[in-house]
């Protein structure tokens, strides 16, 4: 199966078993705006629910907060974002397509980069057991020239936009000869900066004095609580404030189904730590953060670390964990280090004191931050796409989300074999008892063979058939999902033996 019919396939079974939907799908839908269907918000609340855990139920120092969407429209001056949260455009004239012009050459490099891991792949196979991958990468003359291409473009690409030369910009995809997916021509526009940030009007006078910002990241509400979760949570530094919620970007290019959104979710973490000690807090997360993905049990071949070369306005280092998406590596999660850049900005324009009076110290000082920030969308997608397997079976293929279980949207579901002989009355009563520890799922329709085809699609890692022989001896079928294993186990023991393999308490304890 090919990437791109991998990805689509994908996208449709998101949508066949209620995961998600296209936003107002039924007036032709709303560009880059999706909706989660009832399998969906399951999957995510529990995403949720794990990155909350692992960061405040897990760590004593990191506490919570849910701020407003909307703030005081001085929070974005103070942020930099109505100066700087641009991204460069650039039109095809041809195919009247629009694209982030760095993204048009990072794929570009990832193209050259495929080419290097296609000349790795042919040469393992060739050497096999005594092949140095290390070496060959410095030596083989094919290799060593991509590598010098991908490294004389990522410097052109980051001295033109970190001096904002946006003819520099153009210029490289002109020499690059990049040309557009669509048109496959190269009659490019200019290059031009466009502020992402949705506006609207607080009230009801339309005035640009109520100009009001939806927000493009959930860390400035942090930002701007810090005082009040410092004082009245009297907390020490090292603290962090931890939040999940909605942003808003108006991308340019919003594509790849739920990747890039226009309004998605956002889990982030802002770590207040002392001046000078941002750099051991920085590892510490970044190893955190890394182990937090490991839990999950998915290959590890699919993440790998990349390190910023153009940082943001606010950071001193940034690292990305990436994901290989059906579509290629791309950022899932930013690590940060963003000095005390806003709460300095802060404090600048509003006139109040933000600082920390550090009682061994003794004195006060603005703190460092170290920021984690996942989107919870993006996450969403990982673990569809890590999940999603088809299983050649011996009549048929079968279509598994390998979802980890305490993240699968049911954990269990419970079908009584035949719709008479009472065994739908106990599959009810077992629903009933296991239905306070388990999000349960209860169908009697179709053949035994299809209602397990459905749970796996679904992702559900346990079902517990109800037959003849439960009116006997008060025992169930239960069938695990990934190796469709199927035991003998008594009704009083279900919510114990779920119950330890569907717990996040495994996962946590990995972190
Ligand atoms: N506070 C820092 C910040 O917002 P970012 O790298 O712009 O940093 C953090 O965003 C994460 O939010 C990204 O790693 C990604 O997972 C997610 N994200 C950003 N833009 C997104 C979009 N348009 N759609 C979905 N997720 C997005």
């Amino acid at each position: 199966m090919g990437q791109d019919d991998r990805f689509s396939k994908i996208v449709s079974h998101a949508k066949e078993y209620g995961f998600v939907f296209q936003s107002s799908e039924i007036y032709d839908g709303l560009s880059a705006v999706y909706d989660y269907g009832q399998a969906g918000v399951e999957l995510k609340n529990n995403i949720k629910q794990f990155w909350w855990d692992a960061m405040v139920k897990m760590n004593e120092n990191v506490v919570g907060l849910d701020s407003a969407i909307f703030m005081h429209p001085k929070v974005w001056k103070a942020s930099g974002h109505v100066d700087a949260f641009n991204d460069p455009l650039i039109d095809n004239k041809d195919s009247q397509k629009r694209y982030r012009a760095d993204v048009l050459i990072e794929e570009h490099m990832e193209k050259i980069y495929q080419k290097i891991q296609k000349e790795i792949k042919k040469a393992k196979k060739r050497f096999g057991d005594d092949f140095d991958e290390a070496q060959f990468v410095s030596t083989h003359p094919r290799v060593v020239k991509y590598q010098e291409r991908i490294d004389t473009i990522r410097k052109r690409m980051v001295d033109a936009l970190e001096s904002e030369n946006l003819q520099a910009v153009k210029q490289l995809i002109e020499d690059e000869e990049i040309v557009d997916p669509v048109s496959g021509t190269r009659n490019w526009t200019d290059v031009r900066q466009f502020n992402l940030m949705f506006d609207t009007k607080l009230g009801s006078l339309a005035s640009d004095d109520n100009k009001i910002y939806l927000r493009p990241e959930t860390a400035q509400g942090i930002f701007v609580n810090y005082l009040n979760v410092q004082k009245t949570g009297r907390q020490k530094l090292p603290f962090g404030i931890a939040q999940i919620g909605k942003a808003f970007r108006n991308e340019i290019v919003a594509r790849q189904f739920i990747f890039r959104m226009r309004e998605f979710e956002q889990m982030e973490m802002q770590f207040f730590v002392q001046p000078g000690t941002e750099k051991e807090w920085f590892k510490y997360w970044r190893e955190k953060r890394m182990n937090w993905h490991k839990s999950l049990g998915f290959n590890m071949d699919l993440f790998r670390w990349h390190e910023h070369d153009k940082l943001a306005h606010y950071a001193n280092a940034a690292y990305d964990i990436e994901f290989d998406f059906p579509f290629g590596f791309k950022e899932l999660e930013g690590i940060h280090s963003r000095t005390n850049f806003d709460l300095t900005q802060h404090q600048s324009l509003s006139g109040k004191k933000i600082q920390y009076y550090d009682p061994e110290k003794e004195e006060s000082y603005v703190p460092y931050v170290v920021e984690t920030s996942i989107g919870l969308d993006r996450t969403f997608l990982m673990v569809m796409a890590a999940a999603y397997a088809e299983e050649k079976l011996e009549k048929e293929t079968r279509v598994v989300m390998k979802i980890p279980a305490a993240l699968a949207p049911y954990k269990v579901a419970i079908l009584p074999l035949v719709k008479k002989d009472g065994l739908p009355d106990i599959a009810r009563e077992i629903m009933d008892e296991l239905k306070y520890d388990f999000n349960c799922y209860y169908e009697e329709k179709d053949s035994i063979g299809k209602r397990y085809r459905r749970q796996d699609a679904i992702g559900t890692p346990y079902c517990i058939t109800v037959d003849h022989q439960t009116l006997e001896d008060k025992t169930v079928t239960l069938r695990e999902r990934d190796s469709m294993k199927q035991e003998r186990v008594a009704i009083s023991e279900l919510a114990g033996i779920i119950g330890e393999k569907v717990s996040m308490k495994h996962l946590l304890k990995q972190i």
